[in-house]
């Protein structure tokens, strides 16, 4: 209760002032997107397309941007790809917010767009969707500094599939996630391929992660 009256306020607070420092710098080969392309190349297999539209949920500083970039550029001579970020201007211990740090992942990427808005907002078609570590639980969330009025996995889940013409990967963190995820897409009646665990020599991670695609509009 108290914990959730803090986040409500600290959200309220960064997503108005939209605070940070200017110019963040980073690594822009890095690990994260080292790790994405290569998930994405072992579970996607997409065919080539004039034009292909993406849409990465939830993309926090998208410091991974350009795994998906370079990944789907090789199927389209026109990769349209747009992250989706709730709390864009959360602050990090240096006072550069995650949206600063973004603009800076996609710098010289053509018609990349992060948008910090929430993901119901999104509107239009997507070829692929790229979800990575959804909240399914609520701890998290709390965790994150998430207000507790975001906790919504079903409504998000609907709502991204209803923007889906094609695949979507969804990849969570632990097999108590996985298995939830599970429940969620099944109360859906969402059709879904249990991809297993998911693993990559790029970045491995201390909590086993576990993958859903899920196909629409065939
Ligand atoms: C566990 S983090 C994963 C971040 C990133 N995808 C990664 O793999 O490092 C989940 C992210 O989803 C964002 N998020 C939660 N609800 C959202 C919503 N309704 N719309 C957009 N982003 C949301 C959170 O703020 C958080 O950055």
């Amino acid at each position: 209760m108290f914990n959730d009256l803090k986040n409500r306020f600290d959200f309220f607070i960064r997503s108005h002032t939209k605070f940070s420092r200017k110019n963040y710098r980073g690594e822009i080969e890095n690990r994260e997107s080292a790790y994405v392309f290569d998930i994405l190349n072992k579970y996607l297999k997409p065919e080539y397309e004039e034009n292909l539209k993406v849409l990465d949920i939830g993309s926090k500083n998208w410091a991974y941007v350009r795994g998906e970039y370079n990944f789907f550029r090789q199927f389209t001579s026109k990769l349209f790809l747009d992250g989706v970020e709730l709390d864009a201007y959360r602050l990090y211990s240096d006072l550069y917010s995650r949206y600063e740090a973004a603009m800076f992942y996609i710098k010289g990427l053509e018609n990349v767009n992060y948008y910090p808005d929430n993901l119901l907002n999104i509107r239009g078609k997507y070829n692929y969707i790229v979800w990575l570590l959804p909240f399914v639980t609520p701890y998290p969330l709390k965790c994150w500094g998430l207000p507790m009025k975001y906790f919504m996995p079903e409504k998000l889940l609907k709502h991204a599939y209803e923007l889906l013409d094609g695949e979507m990967f969804i990849v969570n963190q632990g097999e108590e996630e996985a298995e939830i995820q599970k429940a969620i897409l099944e109360k859906l009646r969402i059709p879904y391929k249990f991809l297993g665990i998911i693993s990559s020599k790029a970045l491995e991670y201390k909590n086993l992660r576990y993958g859903y695609v899920i196909k629409n509009g065939d």
